[in-house]
């Protein structure tokens, strides 16, 4: 049987690891799907800078567009990153009848309504295995292993860079700065780090988890974000005395208001399984009716481990591209036309626990005080810690855990207590969630 025949767009980190994985495990690659996937045309920013390919009978071009114009090509490959111009390349492969395999977490999230009804309307597979969390199929199992459950809800770690950073401050009391230098030198980093600390290559793949657990549409501009930017080690060192651990965390949740998806660090007990996925690691955690809890754990980032995603991909297109469209596993997972406009969940009413804590004037009644605002918002607290002011310090650490509450009572706690005289600066709040 003629090989399938793969045109790849970058070269970089994860076009390398592609093309490496293709050309070492060739022979096996074939045994599964029956036929060859052949590399006919690959191209880079700067072409002399790859070692790969050479010597390879593979055309070689610094021009992307020639690949999704190649007739000799099936499938289309695009490792290029960002909104532009892989959009771009990406419907223009798909005009061109091609299909199409993606890394691409901002493209899907932003932008997969439209080149899903593209692909749909041409006959052509857009498959993003790789899009997210790296090498774990997690698209797979909630798309295909899962297909018999109501999703419930869905909690994962799934920016490698922000992980390998918590991790490395918490375990060696390293600096922020120093190791993200050390991320992007390893290439877990995106190109625009901001991504990774903020929130939003967290933010693009939780998108597209909540989309496939619950049948509706991608809606990245939708999803509550925020990084570790703010994250110290004093709030790292106070969670593990109280047990817990600060994970960067996406969360997705059916609830009775509608959906929540949200980006933000998280507090977690210490003893779940998913509080230990340290480094450049990630883990998802999928509660769902019928199985119960499921957890994914691997490397979600990195040359190889995301070229595995990318080339199960490769492999089932190439089981799937002479099959009846109808016959195909739907792209979001649910029929297109059965996706659901279900209301999303606003910040303001979000549930969840919190950790607090704040600098309070160390003298009776200050506590009194702050207890009395939480008390009139209807926020429960569970646990109160005070540590003894330092030496020649007048003001005392107040740290609180709350019970279940609603996001907006603690925010208007919140002014309250800081307007207090006997409360000096902000109050740090971090969420809290005991996953079980
Ligand atoms: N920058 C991403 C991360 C790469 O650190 O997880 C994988 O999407």
């Amino acid at each position: 049987m003629q090989a399938v025949k793969i045109g790849l767009m970058g070269l970089g980190t994860v076009g390398g690891g592609t093309a490496t994985v293709l050309i070492r495990n060739c022979e096996e690659i074939a045994r599964r799907v029956g036929r060859k996937l052949e590399v006919v045309h690959a191209a880079a920013r700067d072409i002399a800078d790859q070692t790969i390919l050479d010597g390879s009978k593979v055309k070689l071009s610094e021009d992307a567009a020639s690949v999704v114009n190649d007739p000799d090509v099936d499938i289309v490959v695009e490792l290029i990153g960002g909104y532009s111009p892989a959009k771009e390349l990406v419907l223009q492969a798909i005009e061109n009848g091609k299909h199409v395999v993606t890394a691409n977490k901002a493209l899907i999230a932003m932008h997969g309504t439209e080149i899903f009804k593209a692909a749909e309307a041409k006959g052509v597979i857009v498959a993003y295995e790789a899009a997210v969390a790296g090498g774990i199929p997690i698209i797979k199992a909630i798309r295909e292993g899962l297909a018999g459950n109501k999703i419930e809800w869905l909690a994962g770690i799934i920016n490698g860079t922000g992980n390998f950073i918590l991790t490395e401050m918490r375990d060696k009391g390293r600096d922020f700065d120093d190791v993200l230098k050390e991320a992007q030198a390893l290439g877990y980093a995106e190109a625009d780090p901001t991504f990774d600390v903020e929130g939003i290559d967290a933010a693009h793949k939780l998108t597209i988890l909540a989309s496939l657990s619950f049948g509706i549409p991608l809606q990245f501009d939708k999803t509550f974000t925020e990084g570790i930017s703010k994250i110290t080690r004093e709030d790292v060192n106070f969670a593990e005395e109280l047990g817990y651990r600060i994970k960067h965390l996406g969360i997705a949740r059916k609830t009775d208001k509608g959906i929540e998806m949200r980006v933000h660090p998280t507090l977690i007990p210490e003893k779940r399984l998913i509080a230990n996925v340290d480094g450049v690691m990630n883990a998802v955690l999928v509660k769902a009716d019928a199985v119960g809890s499921t957890l994914y754990y691997g490397a979600g980032a990195g040359a190889e481990p995301t070229a595995s995603a990318v080339v199960a991909d490769l492999v089932d297109v190439a089981r799937a591209m002479d099959s009846d469209v109808n016959d195909r596993v739907a792209m979001l997972g649910f029929q297109p036309a059965s996706l659901q406009d279900t209301a999303v969940v606003s910040a303001d009413d979000f549930e969840t626990s919190y950790y607090v804590r704040m600098l309070a004037d160390d003298r009776p009644g200050v506590l009194a005080d702050v207890t009395r605002i939480f008390a009139d918002n209807d926020i429960s607290i569970e646990a109160v810690i005070q540590k003894e002011p330092d030496e020649g310090q007048t003001r005392a650490c107040l740290i609180m855990m709350t019970s279940l509450i609603v996001e907006k009572n603690m925010s208007k706690a919140l002014s309250k207590i800081e307007a207090l005289d006997s409360i000096e600066g902000d109050v740090v709040k971090i969420r809290l969630e005991h996953l079980s």
